[in-house]
């Protein structure tokens, strides 16, 4: 095992990987240095900068479909599929809107100070998007139905998610000043020296960062001895490599809402951890819907880019995004530690799995993660600390006076995260299930595995692991309550 070799100076992930140059998901995502980018002052101002950076990288996605599909002559289904991409953003978008209108403009920016710290601006990706799909009905000259059915679609769901949008914007952000854009240092002086939002959102280096990075071609069986860099990418990729940032950015957020709500939980401030959680469940609502995006390619032009093979005389070399996998997402083992499965004795050997997969799934971060307090471990402590003996305890009839309310509330909250969590798990694996049906996954795992994580459907013979690979539950326990409640 070795560490990945470093493309473009980017930080260390922390993994240790069978061979320096395969494909890795933290090279090909670009995790850590993606993870650079959210500098904030406050855990307040890291959600604000979330948001709008998530804004910007699925707007990348929207403005390469929207060229690839005004490219294209109306022959094929290729620019039904972009437009209808195009619905099922903003579709999402709308889920986010929600998230951001209760978490940010109803709670945060509330705070005068946050919002007078915030740079000014516009986005220049929004703006070149309106214009562009303006050109949408006017593009082909007989559109097959479902042709003229998607520019439809997609011009009356933009309208829809503008009118939001400008307003989250103005609730947040001061509005741009007046000066010309060439007149730079009369802007920055109106500015007051705040940067301005493409600086504040580091939005150069983001929106660069969608460069497919894979193992260069090599021969079948090889070892490859350097990574590619395709020159242009395919507006899949660009979606396919967006969509995993998309998660990792508001995987850190809940990972700092979980890490924030563990001390408060052990002061017995209980009402501000649980305002904590619901964010959590929040953030969740939208992974749940956003695990369904990469479904709107077809699965045969995902395994245009998933396997690469090129000829060469009697020679097949390839590359591709094997051996990297979800599965290497280290902010998602780390939710999964932080929130309580570093107890469970299958997944601790899972992550020490040293000779099963090509990587070892545990970064020095992760290691030390397993040695701290969890989320269910600081519950517990709560609930001890207020003298309850036993779960059931905590839970009255509504029209029943509570005196643990605040832990009754909790503890609900703490149960809609666990059924988020396996929500994303089932919907992950549906997903999964539409685009590669049971092939092998690129981390070797597939399907079958993931299914069993989510306890959906056990092997008679798992064909990687020894043992099944079914997670538990975070709280377990909260869910045994809701058996016994009322059968006393
Ligand atoms: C076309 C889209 C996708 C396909 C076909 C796919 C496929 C798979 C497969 C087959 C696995 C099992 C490991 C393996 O064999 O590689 C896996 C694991 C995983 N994937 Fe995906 N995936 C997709 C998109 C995503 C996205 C957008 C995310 C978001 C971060 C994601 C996150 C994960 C995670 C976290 C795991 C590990 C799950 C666990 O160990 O419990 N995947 N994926």
């Amino acid at each position: 095992m070795e560490k990945p070799a470093a493309w473009n100076n980017d930080p260390e992930c922390g993994h240790a990987v069978a061979s320096a140059y395969q494909t890795h998901y933290c090279t090909y995502i670009r995790v850590p240095r993606l993870l650079t980018l959210q500098q904030p002052q406050s855990p307040d101002e890291l959600i604000l900068i979330v948001a709008l950076q998530w804004y910007e990288l699925w707007f990348k996605v929207l403005l390469a479909d929207l060229h690839a599909a005004l490219n294209e002559d109306g022959s094929t289904f290729e620019p039904v599929k972009l437009l209808r991409r195009g619905v099922a953003l903003y579709k999402l978008f709308a889920l986010h809107a929600d998230l951001c209108e209760s978490i940010i403009v109803r709670e945060l920016a509330l705070k005068k100070s946050l919002r007078d710290a915030n740079a000014r601006g516009v986005s220049q990706q929004f703006a070149q998007i309106a214009a562009l799909s303006a050109q949408l009905a006017r593009r082909w000259q007989k559109p097959s139905a479902e042709l003229a059915d998607a520019v439809r679609d997609y011009r009356a769901h933009l309208d829809a998610f503008r009118a939001r949008y400008a307003k989250f914007l103005s609730a947040t952000l001061k509005p741009s000043p007046p000066a010309p854009l060439s007149r730079r240092k009369e802007r920055r002086q109106a500015r007051g020296n705040l940067p301005s939002y493409v600086e504040w959102l580091r939005l150069d280096e983001l929106l660069a960062l969608q460069d497919g990075i894979k193992s260069a071609l090599r021969e079948e069986g090889k070892e490859s001895q350097g990574f590619w860099a395709p020159e242009q990418i395919g507006a899949d990729e660009n979606m396919f490599i967006v969509v995993h940032q998309c998660f990792e950015v508001w995987f850190r957020v809940l990972l700092d809402c979980i890490e924030r709500a563990i001390p408060l939980l052990q002061r017995g401030e209980i009402r501000a951890a649980t305002r904590g959680v619901r964010r959590v469940v929040q953030i969740q609502r939208l992974l749940v819907q956003q695990i369904q995006i990469p479904a709107t390619m077809l699965p045969l032009d995902f395994m245009r880019f998933r396997e690469q093979r090129v000829e060469r005389g009697n020679q097949v070399f390839v590359t591709g995004l094997s051996p990297a996998s979800g599965t290497e997402s280290y902010q998602f083992r780390e939710i999964e530690i932080v929130s309580g499965l570093r107890d469970d004795a299958v997944f601790q050997k899972y992550l020490q799995g040293k000779d099963i997969l090509p990587i070892r799934l545990l970064t020095p971060r992760q290691t030390e993660r397993l040695k701290q307090t969890t989320l269910p471990e600081a519950f517990r402590a709560a609930v001890q600390a207020r003298g309850v003996e036993k779960l059931d305890a905590l839970f009255t009839p509504a029209n029943v006076a509570n005196p643990n309310a605040d832990l009754a509330e909790l503890a609900d909250t703490l149960l809609e995260y666990d059924e988020f969590f396996r929500y994303w798990r089932i919907a992950h694996v549906t997903m999964v299930e539409k685009m590669i049906g049971g092939k092998s996954g690129t981390g070797f795992l597939g399907p079958e595995y993931l299914m069993e994580t989510a306890g959906i459907k056990i092997q008679e013979k798992n064909r990687v692991f020894e043992e099944r690979q079914v997670r538990p539950r975070f709280f377990e326990d909260l869910w045994r309550v809701r058996t016994r409640l009322g059968t006393y």
